[in-house]
């Protein structure tokens, strides 16, 4: 087994950074999320450091895509880091804001975005809105118009390419919601460049998430630079390229794609197109990483309940469920699950981790070999993206607590729900 970096057994107890784990939920109890901030860092500085590379061919720009991990001190991190945002919502744009990050460096993705939302985005002068289609166009010019503003706009085109990934998070196909269909994409810039409130500043596509291989985004952008070629043609100048995120993590044996090889290969193919071309014009290179950046810098820490041992399978209860971690369920994603004392004094067995809510699709693995008493405390590792960010209250189980390790030092970074807290929002009939 191969631990996430910033990951490891000393002594036989499972440390994050400089601190054991067992402290961890000694002090702030579980199930917790434990990130790692020098493995956040790490994760940002592989986009930061090839993109600070790139000199003046017109700049690349990581904006993180919040929706993998929404928390506070992570976007604060993130801003701190030189990082820019991509959001779906005026709930996410309201937390960039609060962690420090610049509104113009916010992209806004999204199918749906509300007139109210809108409203804000442009208040607060956001970078880019990412548009999906000619119907939200119009309705953005309306709100612009009526706002005295002008709102920057890139037309996020389905390039319709099999990503090779769950369908749940394959996004780039013809067939999906997402996007503006390739074949109509020039004709929708012509009709957007022509609405009042709108400047045309961008092209993007995303075509999925968890991706393994190269190949599909490479094609992804080929179709995006003959876009934007045939735009020149008609008399239409875009000044950036977005290619979205969806690099995969390891989360147990998969073979990943390196974060500096893939942009790599993306500057090298833009500026050979650039020169061919474009005569060398700059063209901004922006990128929307989620899960690579914060994925395997999480685990959610849990203790077993209850050993259940059956004729069929054995059951380990633990404290942590589908509400915290819904990716299992969702998407039967595999997650390592690690004991947070290697040196157990029982005999291992096949055991099935199992939530306490009621639904048999509360699961969190199957059929893994673990030597597990009760009480015992277990790391689920790289639930560091679409984890906390996920979770929800069904059940009434209050969600669980957050924390960032920093060397040996420890940051509560957001607290454990009350249950008073669940229904501080109801009423009682008269
Ligand atoms: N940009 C857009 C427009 C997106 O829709 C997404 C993710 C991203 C960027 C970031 O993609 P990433 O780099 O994280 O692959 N809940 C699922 C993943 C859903 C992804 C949705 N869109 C999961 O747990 O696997």
């Amino acid at each position: 087994m191969k631990l996430p970096p910033y990951f490891a057994y000393r002594d036989g107890a499972l440390c994050i950074e400089e601190v054991a784990a067992s402290a961890i939920a000694e002090r702030f109890g579980t199930p917790t999320y434990v990130y790692s901030k020098a493995a956040l860092l790490r994760a940002f500085d592989a986009y930061q450091a090839t993109c600070a590379a790139r000199g003046p061919s017109g700049g690349a720009v990581v904006c993180y895509a919040v929706k993998a991990n929404s928390n506070l001190a992570v976007l604060q991190l993130f801003a701190r880091a030189g990082a820019g945002f991509d959001i779906v919502s005026g709930g996410e744009l309201a937390r960039v804001l609060a962690a420090g990050g610049r509104a113009d460096s916010i992209l806004f993705s999204g199918v749906g975005k509300s007139p109210d939302e809108m409203r804000q985005a442009l208040d607060v002068g956001i970078g880019c809105f990412n548009v999906e289609s000619l119907s939200e166009a119009r309705q953005l010019s309306a709100v612009a118009n009526a706002a005295g503003k002008l709102a920057p706009v890139s037309l996020r085109v389905n390039p319709d390419v099999d990503a090779r990934t769950h369908p749940y998070i394959a996004t780039g196909l013809k067939e999906s919601k997402f996007g503006i269909p390739y074949a109509d994409a020039v004709s929708a810039y012509r009709a957007v460049a022509a609405l009042p409130g709108l400047a045309v500043i961008g092209v993007d596509c995303h075509i999925g998430s968890q991706l393994l291989e190269v190949a599909p985004l490479m094609e992804a952008l080929d179709k995006l630079i003959e876009l934007i070629d045939a735009l020149a043609a008609a008399g239409i100048f875009v000044g950036h390229l977005d290619l979205g995120g969806g690099i995969g993590i390891r989360y147990g044996d998969e073979a990943t794609i390196e974060t500096a090889e893939y942009l790599g290969r993306v500057f090298e193919r833009v500026d050979r197109w650039r020169s061919e071309r474009h005569d060398g014009k700059p063209i901004r290179l922006l990128f929307e990483p989620g899960r690579s950046l914060v994925g395997n810098a999480g685990a959610l820490l849990m203790r077993t309940l209850v050993l259940k041992p059956g004729p069929v399978r054995n059951f380990a209860v633990v404290d942590a469920a589908m509400n915290d971690l819904l990716r299992p369920t969702l998407y039967d994603a595999w997650h390592e699950v690690v004991p947070v004392r290697s040196d157990a004094g029982v005999p291992a067995l096949q055991w099935d981790l199992v939530g306490p809510i009621c639904e048999s699709g509360d699961w969190l693995a199957h059929d893994r070999s673990l030597a597990l008493a009760e009480g015992d405390l277990l790391a689920c590792l790289s639930a560091g993206a679409y984890g906390m960010a996920m979770s929800s209250n069904y059940n009434s189980r209050p969600r669980a607590a957050e924390v960032m390790v920093d060397g040996q030092s420890l940051h509560l970074v957001r607290d454990r729900e009350t249950v008073a807290q669940l229904f501080a929002h109801e009423h009682r009939l008269p």
